[in-house]
């Protein structure tokens, strides 16, 4: 947890500090965005005991408001709101909720500016790549609007004369879902768009580091005709807030973005209560590229795989396998590619690598660096904090690194690429599976069948060929390994919210009259 908690002064610190960070005028079209209480049931609410917790902009460190601090009473409380809605919610048809759903869509995207500009300011990421995620993240709410009409049963063939059987779909009842910084409004609707199309009602804990985005969107559910407890929000403590959502047995499903050690900590945690788990969870992506791959394209899928966010996502390359026949030219070109970026405020013209998160995000950056470093890599571009200090770090190509690195064995989440030479299609598969995560992976090469062979050989749950981005709500995002359960998105994602209840109707042999 950052910062130091505090208890609410009268009024919340508002705008003026919000609307001059770095020195730049930042102006919301809709002031009523800009909520820093949380939220249950129909009211916008602060911690019982009036703690509350300061929220930074990772680009300068400075306070741009404070968030009610909240605990396992004030999570009951919301628990209580959303299971209190519950009934009505999950009563309604599909495509009730559907309108509502596709409404709240709508005003994501008319307020994609204002969501955008919150996002730069609590998370760091460039202006563009925010309203992209603004984009990304209301995709999923209009794609589970339309899907949530299609969660169909099943009639079984009946092996006995006088039965018939049959299968019904339920929604799993309260949700609680605990997302992370790096994604402050799609990590959020990928789970909680599926959720309510399934007649769903959700607690949602956002990241301490990240919560106006995500108070605004339930703003905007409000204004979308979402009725009040359907979506609550919390957040402060977070061992409490997870404790109150585990030991619940109202809330049946949790669902959590973040790393792998807190996961196993909710998944052994859910087993007291048996609720239902997705967790979507670190990564160690690798990314190959053979002798025959088109440069071009492996470098630009190279650099959107490994810098999208600044290195800040779980299926951003960490490892970069290349081809002896083309280690050279890739290296040269890709490094070319690197030096283009330009570090800054994300909300500056032209910015393409904002900052990171914080402080112990850089410390980890600097140690992967410098243990590999000490290993023999090789430094070709960057290898050092920016000189715009505290968060930032300069964009860096690593050559020479091996899988004695620490870099190859931990995410690195931060703007480093280490580039690993290899020879033979076997010992570029044989390191890419050498971990112990398996959410993404991708690979460069020209050759058809070989890009085939390698997809069905890596051990991971989501596989680019030619491509380094990857994510839509469209297809299933997921891990294997200690890369997490489940899969969020596509048509796969809803049927994590719902419960599948079997029917036998007997003494069916009545003749017709
Ligand atoms: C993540 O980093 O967990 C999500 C990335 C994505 O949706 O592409």
């Amino acid at each position: 947890m950052r910062g130091v908690c505090g208890v609410r002064a009268k009024a919340p610190w508002l705008l003026p500090s919000l609307l001059r960070q770095m020195g730049t005028m930042v102006q919301l079209k809709d002031m009523g965005l800009f909520k820093s209480q949380g939220l249950i049931g129909d009211k916008w609410t602060d911690a019982e005991d009036g703690r509350t917790l300061p929220v930074n902009n990772p680009a300068t460190g400075e306070i741009l408001t404070s968030v009610p601090f909240m605990s396992g009473q004030d999570t009951k409380r919301a628990i209580a709101a959303a299971s209190h809605a519950f009934p009505s919610w999950s009563m309604r048809t599909a495509s009730d909720r559907s309108k509502l759903l596709r409404n709240w869509f709508n005003l994501l995207i008319e307020n994609k500016d204002d969501l955008a500009k919150l996002m730069v300011l609590e998370q760091g990421k460039p202006l563009a790549e925010a309203a992209g995620e603004i984009v990304y993240g209301a995709s999923f709410v209009e794609f589970y609007a339309e899907e949530g009409k299609r969660i169909y049963g099943d009639i079984i063939p009946s092996p006995f004369a006088e039965k018939r059987m049959l299968v019904m779909k339920h929604p799993i009842g309260v949700v609680g879902a605990v997302t992370p910084w790096n994604f402050p409004l799609a990590m959020i609707t990928r789970k909680v768009a599926p959720a309510l199309a399934a007649g769903c009602t959700v607690v949602v804990k956002p990241s301490e580091l990240t919560p106006l985005t995500a108070l605004a969107a339930a703003e905007l559910a409000l204004q979308a005709g979402i009725p009040p407890g359907v979506v609550n929000i919390v957040m402060g403590d977070a061992v409490q807030i997870g404790n109150a959502l585990l030991d619940s047995t109202e809330v049946r499903k949790i669902t959590f973005t973040g790393s792998t050690a807190v996961g196993k900590v909710l998944m052994t945690g859910a087993g007291k209560t048996v609720k239902k788990v997705s967790l979507e969870l670190g990564g160690n992506a690798p990314c190959i590229i053979f002798d025959d791959a088109d440069l071009d394209i492996a470098v630009k899928g190279a650099l959107a795989g490994k810098y999208r966010n600044t290195g800040q996502t779980c299926v951003c390359i960490n490892r970069i396998f290349v081809q002896d026949g083309i280690y050279d030219k890739f290296a040269e070109a890709f490094s070319k590619a690197v030096s283009e970026l330009r570090v800054g405020n994300g909300l500056e013209q032209g910015i393409t690598q904002g900052p990171l998160i914080n402080e112990a995000a850089l410390d980890k950056v600097e140690r992967h660096v410098q243990d590999a470093v000490s290993k023999g890599a090789k430094v070709l571009l960057g290898g050092k904090r920016h000189s715009l200090g505290r968060t930032f770090y300069e964009p860096t190509v690593l050559g020479n690194a091996t899988d004695q690195m620490l870099i190859f064995k931990e995410e690195v989440f931060g703007p480093v690429a280490p580039l690993v030479r290899f020879t033979t299609d076997e010992e570029a598969i044989k390191m890419a599976n050498d971990s112990e995560f398996g959410l993404a992976a991708y690979a460069f090469t020209e050759n058809i069948a070989r890009g085939w062979r390698v997809a069905e050989s890596l051990e991971y749950g989501m596989v680019g060929i030619n491509e380094g981005l990857i994510s839509t709500e469209v297809a299933p995002f997921g891990g294997t390994k200690q890369s997490g359960l489940g899969r969020e998105g596509s048509k796969y994602g809803i049927d994590e919210y719902l419960e599948v209840k079997y029917v036998c109707l007997g003494n069916m042999k009545q003749p017709v009259t």
